[in-house]
C-alpha cells in the first residue's frame, strides 16, 4: 500500500465492522481520517480506537443519518467545511432488513440507505474530489448483487419485496452507480471502483431482532474477520496498483466480473436518471 501522508479520507459506516477497520487501515497509512457515524457515542468510541491502534492523531468524526436525504445534505456541508481537500471517499454504510421498511423520505430502506445514501453524498462531494484530484471513490457493494438484479420499474420493492432480493438489488445499484459515475468522471483523474468484501462477521443484520442476531451469530464462525473484510476497500483506496483504474468491481483485491445486468451501461444510465429524479441531486 502507498503512504497516504497528507491525504484526507472520509469513510462512512465507520462505527462498526468493515468501515471501522477500513478507517483503521487508512489511518495506519498516515491519512487524516474523517469517520462518519450516526451515533455520537459509537463515533467517539471508534475515533478513540482508530487513534490508539494506528498511533495517528488526525482522526475525527462527523455525524449523519443516511436514512434522511436532508441529513445527508447537512453532513455533506459539514464535510466540505471540515475538509478543504478530499482525496478518498469510501461509501460503506449499509443495512439489511428482514421486512420492508421505509426511510424518512419514504424510500425502501435498503435502496434509500445503501444506494441513495452513496448517490447523494458522493454527488455533493464531487467538486471537492475533483479539486483534490487524483482522488478515489470506493463503493462497498456485495456479491449479494447476484440475488437481486435491479428492477428499474420497482426500485422501492413495492411490487415485490424479499430481504435478500431487495438487499441484492441495492448492491446491484452500487455497481451500476459505479459504472455510470466512472463514465461521467472520465478525464477528471477521480476514479471510482466497487467491491465485495467477502462474507464478514460484523453487526450487519443485528438490527433484525433476536432472530437476525441469532442467525448472524451462528454463521459468523464461517466468516472473515472485519480486518480481513476491509482489505479490498483499503487496496482500492490506497494501492498504486489501481491508479487510474475506474468503473470496475473487485473482490480479494482482484478485479472480478459482476453479473451482466449489474454492469449494463444502459441500466446504469437509467438508474442514475431515476436517482436524480428521486433526490434532486446529480443532474
Ligand atoms: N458483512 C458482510 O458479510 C458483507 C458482505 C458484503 C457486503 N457488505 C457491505 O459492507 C458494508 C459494511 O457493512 P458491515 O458488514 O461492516 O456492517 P455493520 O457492522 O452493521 O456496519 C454498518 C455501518 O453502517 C452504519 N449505518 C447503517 N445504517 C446507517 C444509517 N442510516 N446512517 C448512517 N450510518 C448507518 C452503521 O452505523 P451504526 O454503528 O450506528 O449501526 C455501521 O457503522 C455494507 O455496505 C454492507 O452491505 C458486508
Amino acid at each position: 500500500m502507498s503512504s497516504l501522508d497528507g491525504k484526507t479520507c472520509v469513510v462512512t459506516g465507520a462505527t462498526s465492522g468493515i468501515g471501522e477497520e477500513t478507517a483503521l487501515g487508512l489511518a495506519k497509512l498516515g491519512a487524516r481520517i474523517v469517520l462518519i457515524g450516526r451515533d455520537p457515542e459509537r463515533a467517539k468510541h471508534s475515533v478513540e480506537r482508530v487513534r490508539s491502534e494506528s498511533g495517528n492523531d488526525r482522526v475525527e468524526s462527523l455525524l449523519g443519518d443516511f436514512a434522511s436525504q436532508q441529513d445527508i445534505r447537512r453532513l455533506a456541508a459539514d464535510i466540505l467545511e471540515a475538509c478543504p481537500r478530499l482525496d478518498v471517499l469510501v461509501n460503506n454504510a449499509g443495512i439489511i432488513t428482514l421486512k420492508r421498511q421505509t426511510t424518512e423520505d419514504g424510500f425502501e430502506a435498503m435502496f434509500g440507505v445503501n444506494h441513495l445514501g452513496y448517490f447523494t453524498l458522493t454527488n455533493l462531494l464531487l467538486d471537492r474530489l475533483k479539486q483534490s484530484a487524483p482522488a478515489r471513490i470506493v463503493n462497498v457493494a456485495s456479491n449479494a448483487h447476484r440475488f437481486g438484479s435491479l428492477d428499474i420499474d420497482d426500485l422501492q420493492s413495492e411490487k415485490s419485496f424479499g430481504s435478500m432480493k431487495s438487499y441484492g438489488r441495492s448492491k446491484s445499484a452500487n455497481i451500476l452507480f459505479t459504472v455510470e459515475l466512472a463514465r461521467r468522471l472520465e478525464g477528471t483523474h477521480v476514479t471510482v471502483n466497487c467491491l465485495h468484501p467477502g462474507a464478514v462477521a460484523t453487526r450487519l443484520g443485528h438490527n433484525n431482532g433476536t432472530l437476525g442476531r441469532a442467525v448472524t451469530k451462528i454463521i459468523s464462525v464461517f466468516m472473515l474477520t472485519p480486518a480481513r473484510g476491509a482489505l479490498t476497500s483499503i487496496h482500492l483506496a490506497s494501492s498504486a496498483a489501481v491508479e487510474g483504474v475506474s468503473g470496475r468491481y473487485f473482490a480479494k483485491c482482484r478485479e472480478q466480473k459482476p453479473t451482466s445486468t449489474a454492469s449494463d451501461p444502459a441500466v446504469a444510465a437509467r438508474l442514475w436518471q431515476a436517482s436524480h429524479q428521486l433526490t434532486g441531486i446529480g443532474a
